[in-house]
This record gives C-alpha cells, sequence and structure tokens, in this order.
C-alpha cells in the first residue's frame, strides 16, 4: 500500500525562493530591506536554512536558533511563508574533524577533504546522528510555528560514496538480495566471464573507477545500491520530521534527470516533488522553443511523479546562473514565459536560487532578484514583480491537475542499463533524447503524456509510447501483454527486451520475456549506421523516411508490415510493423529503426488514432497544456517563436486580459496566453 501523502497547505502559487539571511545577520538595514522588496515583488515563500550548518550549530551541541525564529516570524508577519531545509546538504568544520568517517570517499577510493558540499557519507552513523539531533531539534523548535510551510530534505542529494562504511552496507544489501547464495549472484552477473567469480560476499568491491568495471550486473546493482542507500538516509530524517511534525509535507529537490538516482524511488518517500531548473536560454546551437520543450519534459517527469496533485518548482534563475559554459542573462520576456510554463505543466510554484546574491565565495556572481545593486528597479526585479502580480491572478487554478492520456516509458533502471551496455554506437544511443523526441512530436500534437517507469500502473492510458526498453523483465513483460490485451495501443522500437533485470540477454530472440508473441516479431540483427551512410524506410502509402543511427532486422511471424527497407543487405526486410490483438482492439507497434520525424509523427497520428486520443496541431515553436479542476480547463500557450501564432476554436476567459474569447486568440512573440473554459461549455 502506497502511504497517504501529506497535502500542501497553499491556497496559492508560491512566489519566492532560497533566502541566506545568515549571510548578513550582522546588517539589519539589509534584512529589513529585504522584507520590504520581497513584498514589493510579490514574495510568499522563501526557503531558509539550506546551508545554515555553522550558524545554527557553530560547535557542537551549542544551538543557535534565535536568529532564524527572529526570521521566520519577522516574515510571517508579512505574509511570507517558510519551507525550512536541514542543513545537512553542507557540514560544519567541527564535524568533519572530529567525525572524519562522516567524508565522502570517491569512486578512486579517496577520501575526501573538508569543504564545499554534498560531501558527506551516507552510510556513516556518526553523521546520521548528528543529522538526526539538529533535525529534532529543529522540528520541536520551528514545527508549530505559523509560517512553517513544508520541510525541504537536506540540499539536491547526489553522489556515491566508496568508503568501507558503504561498501560493508553494500555487501550486505547483495546478500540479502541474493538470500546468501553467492552462486546465484554469480550466475546473474554472469561472473565466469574473465574469471571473475566471486566466492563470498564480502569479496564484491563497489566498481572503483581503477577496479571492477566489467560486469554489467555489478554496475546495476550498485547505482539500485547508491538510490537505497540514499533513500535510507534521506527516509532517516524524514522519520526524525515526521515523528515530531506529522502534519508538515516533507520535500527534497531534485536535479532535472539527474543519471546519478532513481528518483522514482526516493519520490515515493515525499509528499510533495519538488525540482530545480536551469535550462541554458538562448544558447546558440539550438531554437529557444528546443530549450523550453526538453524544459518541459523536465517538468513532465517531475509531474509524473506526483500525478494526482502538483509538484513545485524549488529554484530557477531570475537572471543567469554561474556555472554554465557561458551564463547568459534570460532576454526579457523569457522569465515570464519560464514561470508560465512551470505553472502550465503543473507546479504550484515559481521560486527561485536566490533572492539576494551573496557578496563573496562560489556563487557570488550567480543570479538573484536582488543584485549586488541592491535596487528594485532594475529589469530583473521588475520581471520577478510582474510574475508575482501574474500568479496572483492565477489564484483560481491553484491545485489544478494535468491529466495526460498518453505516457511514455522513461525508465531509470532502463537508462543505466542502455547507457553502460557495451555495443552499437556510444555516442548515438541517446536514450533520453529519444523519449524527448517522442514527447516533443506528441506535444506538436497537442497530446499531453507522462512519463513512467516500467512499474508504473498503464490501465488509465490509452496509448504507450515505449521507446528503447531494452532491459525489461518478466513481470514488466507481462504487463505490458496484459495492456495491449485489454485494448491498449503499445508502440515500441528498437532494442527493446535485450536483458533482464540483471542485464542479462534473453536467449531465442528479441525482444524477449515473451514480447515476441506479443509483436509478432523477433529482431535477429541491429545495425549502426555511420552518419553518412543513408537507409530508407518504405511505407505502404509510398512515403519513405530517412533511417539514423539504428536499424534493426525484423523477422516477422505474425505482424503486418507497415514498412521495409529500401537499401544495404536488408533491403526488403520489415522495419516497422503492427500486430492487432483480439477484439478490445489492443494493438503492439513495433518500429525497428530510427526515422526521422516525419515518419514518426505520421505513426504517432496512426496510433492515436487507434487510440482514439484526439490531436490538435500545435502551431511551430508553440508550447501548449491544460490544467484542470472539477470546474474549469485551464489552457496555457506559450510562443517562443518570432511569429504571431492564431490559436482557432478556443472559448472561454483570458485570464490575464479579462476578455471573453468567442474564437481565437493570437500569441505575440515571446508571449503567453492563459485561457479559462468552464467545464460545463464545450470547447
Ligand atoms: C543548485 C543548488 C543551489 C545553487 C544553485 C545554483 O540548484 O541547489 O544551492 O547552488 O544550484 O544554480
Ligand atoms: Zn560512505
Amino acid at each position: 500500500m502506497e502511504r497517504q501523502r501529506i497535502t500542501l497547505a497553499n491556497q496559492e502559487f508560491l512566489h519566492g525562493g532560497d533566502y541566506n539571511p545568515e549571510q548578513w545577520l550582522d546588517q539589519p538595514d539589509i534584512l529589513r530591506e529585504d522584507i520590504r522588496m520581497m513584498k514589493k515583488a510579490k514574495v510568499n515563500a522563501v526557503t531558509l536554512g539550506v546551508f545554515s550548518w555553522s550558524v545554527l550549530e557553530p560547535s557542537e551541541g551549542e544551538y543557535q536558533f534565535d536568529w532564524l525564529e527572529r526570521i521566520m516570524d519577522r516574515l510571517y508577519e508579512n505574509g511570507i511563508r517558510t519551507i525550512l531545509a536541514t542543513p545537512s546538504g553542507a557540514k560544519p568544520v567541527w564535524m568533519d574533524e572530529k567525525y572524519p568517517e562522516a567524508l565522502r570517499v570517491d569512486e578512486w577510493g579517496r577520501r575526501r577533504h573538508h569543504g564545499v558540499r554534498h560531501n558527506h557519507c551516507m552510510t556513516s552513523n556518526a553523521y546520521r546522528r548528528k543529522v538526526r539531533e539538529m533535525d529534532s531539534r529543529l522540528a520541536e523548535r520551528f514545527g508549530k510555528h505559523p509560517g512553517l510551510l513544508l520541510w525541504h530534505i537536506s540540499n539536491e542529494l547526489g553522489g556515491a560514496c566508496y568508503c568501507p562504511l558503504c561498501q560493508k552496507k553494500f555487501q550486505e544489501y547483495l546478500e540479502e538480495k541474493f538470500q546468501g547464495d553467492i552462486e546465484a549472484l554469480n550466475k546473474a552477473w554472469w561472473t565466469t566471464f574473465w574469471s571473475h567469480r566471486y566466492q563470498r560476499f564480502d569479496q564484491i568491491e563497489p566498481p572503483f573507477a581503477n577496479g571492477e568495471g566489467s560486469i554489467m550486473g555489478l554496475n546495476l546493482e550498485w547505482k539500485r545500491f547508491t538510490t537505497w542507500n540514499m533513500t535510507d538516509y534521506m527516509k532517516s530524517e524524514i522519520e526524525i520530521l515526521r515523528s515530531i511534525t506529522p502534519q508538515i509535507p516533507v520535500t527534497a529537490n531534485f536535479m532535472k534527470l539527474y543519471p546519478g538516482l532513481d528518483y522514482r524511488v526516493m519520490a515515493k518517500e515525499l509528499d510533495v516533488i519538488s525540482w530545480d531548473s536551469y535550462p541554458r536560454y538562448h544558447n546558440d546551437y539550438e531554437r529557444l522553443y528546443d530549450t523550453c520543450i526538453e524544459n518541459a519534459f523536465d517538468h513532465s517527469v517531475m509531474r509524473s511523479m506526483c500525478k494526482e496533485r502538483p509538484f513545485l518548482l524549488m529554484e530557477s534563475v531570475p537572471g543567469a546562473v554561474n556555472w554554465h559554459e557561458f551564463n547568459k542573462q534570460k532576454r526579457p520576456g523569457m522569465h515570464k514565459l519560464a514561470a508560465v510554463q512551470a505553472v502550465a505543466c503543473g507546479s504550484d510554484s515559481v521560486l527561485y536560487f536566490q533572492w539576494r546574491k551573496s557578496r563573496g565565495s562560489f556563487e557570488q556572481h550567480h543570479g538573484a532578484v536582488v543584485d549586488h545593486l541592491g535596487k528594485d528597479d532594475t529589469r530583473i526585479f521588475k520581471e520577478v514583480q510582474e510574475t508575482g502580480k501574474l500568479l496572483e491572478i492565477l489564484k483560481p487554478a491553484v491545485k489544478s491537475i494535468v491529466k495526460a492520456k498518453a505516457a511514455i516509458l522513461f525508465d531509470w533502471d532502463n537508462r543505466w542499463a542502455i547507457e553502460d551496455m557495451k555495443g552499437l554506437s556510444q555516442q548515438k544511443k541517446q536514450y533520453e533524447k529519444t523519449c524527448m523526441d517522442f514527447y516533443r512530436l506528441l506535444a506538436r500534437l497537442g497530446v499531453e503524456a507522462d512519463l513512467v517507469s516500467r512499474e508504473d500502473d498503464l490501465s488509465s492510458y490509452r496509448a504507450v509510447f515505449a521507446p528503447m526498453m531494452y532491459m525489461i523483465e518478466k513481470e514488466t513483460a507481462k504487463r505490458l501483454r496484459q495492456y495491449v490485451c485489454r485494448g491498449g495501443q503499445l508502440l515500441a522500437t528498437y532494442l527493446t527486451g535485450y536483458v533482464d533485470q540483471d542485464t542479462l540477454c534473453y536467449l531465442g530472440g528479441f525482444p524477449g520475456a515473451g514480447l515476441k508473441e506479443l509483436f509478432g516479431i523477433y529482431a535477429e540483427e541491429i545495425d549502426s549506421l555511420y552518419p553518412s551512410d543513408k537507409n530508407r524506410v518504405k511505407f505502404a502509402d509510398g512515403s519513405s523516411a530517412e533511417v539514423r543511427d539504428f536499424a534493426e532486422m525484423l523477422r516477422v511471424q505474425d505482424a503486418q508490415i507497415l514498412g521495409t527497407y529500401t537499401e544495404d543487405y536488408y533491403a526488403g526486410g520489415a522495419a516497422v510493423t503492427r500486430k492487432s490483438w483480439g477484439e478490445n482492439g489492443g494493438s503492439a507497434w513495433y518500429v525497428g529503426a530510427r526515422l526521422e520525424d516525419s515518419a514518426m509523427k505520421s505513426l504517432l497520428l496512426q496510433v492515436l488514432e487507434a487510440a482514439g486520443i484526439p490531436i490538435c496541431e500545435i502551431p511551430e515553436e508553440v508550447e501548449y497544456h491544460c490544467r484542470e479542476n472539477g470546474k474549469y480547463r485551464y489552457h496555457f500557450w506559450m510562443n517562443y517563436g518570432k511569429d504571431k501564432v492564431t490559436i482557432s476554436e478556443v472559448k472561454g476567459e483570458d485570464l490575464l486580459t479579462g476578455e471573453c474569447v468567442q474564437k481565437e486568440i493570437f500569441v505575440d512573440p515571446m508571449d503567453v496566453r492563459i485561457v479559462r473554459e468552464s467545464r460545463e461549455q464545450k470547447m
């Protein structure tokens, strides 16, 4: 049974961000000015305490919380609520001095020195105990504070630790997983290859950079373990907070598609999903639309972890960050577009890193609402203020949600397995990009898609797209078969079902685990193409499409052939197939090659039609989403292009102008439109 999530008590969109008053305690004028400017910018929530440990506990056991209470009080008196972080993202010097085991060990086996942040061992009992002591005191002191809105666990949990304590825990984890049977592990990991058989669990080392990196099963299990151990660490923080403040929800800020941890596992322990978004806006290698649609994909990954409720945009920058290769300012208007995009994708907040720039140290040149200049009439401040006003107007839409009719399987284990597999073309595998391409093509057709794991329930979706599901275990295969038998449309591609959960290849043809029968095909070979290689797939309607990167040679058992290769030794062979299943109308579609957009679009159209999902083509360089609640649908359009576009067949109230929309609306370049449609009236 899944744990009941605690609801965030927000009646409005949260606007604000990370605030570090501890850096300015000796300048009360600045702190006063902050409150005045926050009110002007319509800030209603800030995140406090993220890196405050050395101020909260300057020496071991000496807790100093009065400053924090004063600030929380003052913020609350001014209508600003607090997201309170636990300070475990960075350690004070006395900690590393006294408990060196709390320092992380890297993949070369080197123990880190004191400094920077995110460098703690997740296993160390000494560290966990110090963190729990801090957390329990914070919860006791501030748990009943009327301004406390949400707990923010640590900061951007990430990385891995290779210390002796973590190694031992890994061995215990494996021993439990394989029920003490080392032979079962040897088999699952195929360790006879290169003579890597283990005799005992305590011989197993993590995949050190200068150690064992050639056992795919070990590499994958280490990633799973790191997720498990990080989650276990996170839970040790959550448990203590929940025991004292069961009414306060808990979040941890995620980082985009961070590859090191399976966020879906961590998400199960959180009440609120939140993440930090820093796209490279206005770069010189893609259109602004492409940058933004990738960000929409990331938003949607977060949204899909908490489908029944909104997520939070925990961090974003109002101007420029300091860690991209080129730290370009958001152009005028971009801030509004990005803020509305977050809301459109299902966020109930627009929060920033950071409120005020620090004077010194690592992030002194990182963008903020308040610059070193200290003024409230800057371009950036005004854009933030405008965003605050806009979020106030949008207030009725708070807590509405995005509902998707389609899903794309985007699975972390599969990501890791593909990344680590040796074969194909290393640089062209591009699993994430392939999933994003599906998302983008669906978005162009006005179809919202969730991004789900192979363990998620698929029954609410009418179509499921499963690109490159290289790793599929029997249980998933069974659920996919059921999905199609019950009438679902499932589309899979090249590289489906090659390996099981331990990365052992299936014997007897890919896709394995009973999926050959589902699709009515099997792949005899897979070819990798150089960029200069040319091949095409020809379809029954006479159209044809270019093949890029990968092509599988399909042996057809009992599927309909939709497209065949035109070149090379596999010319005339099947490339795209469909197998229809029974009376419920389900179909299993298989696309054996990476195809150019035009062909994928027409295939998606066929799948969507079979699924009965309505489509509505969205103009070039425009993004569309819809949030809904029992009464209204909120339609959002963001135009990232250079031309004004017309959206037709729209009815409702334009929320930003208050006008009544009868038929069509126009969206100016770099602008947004938001229309509220009553659910009683038909669009
Ligand atoms: C991350 C961190 C913040 C800050 C920003 C800078 O999101 O959580 O503390 O370092 O990056 O972009
Ligand atoms: Zn460790």
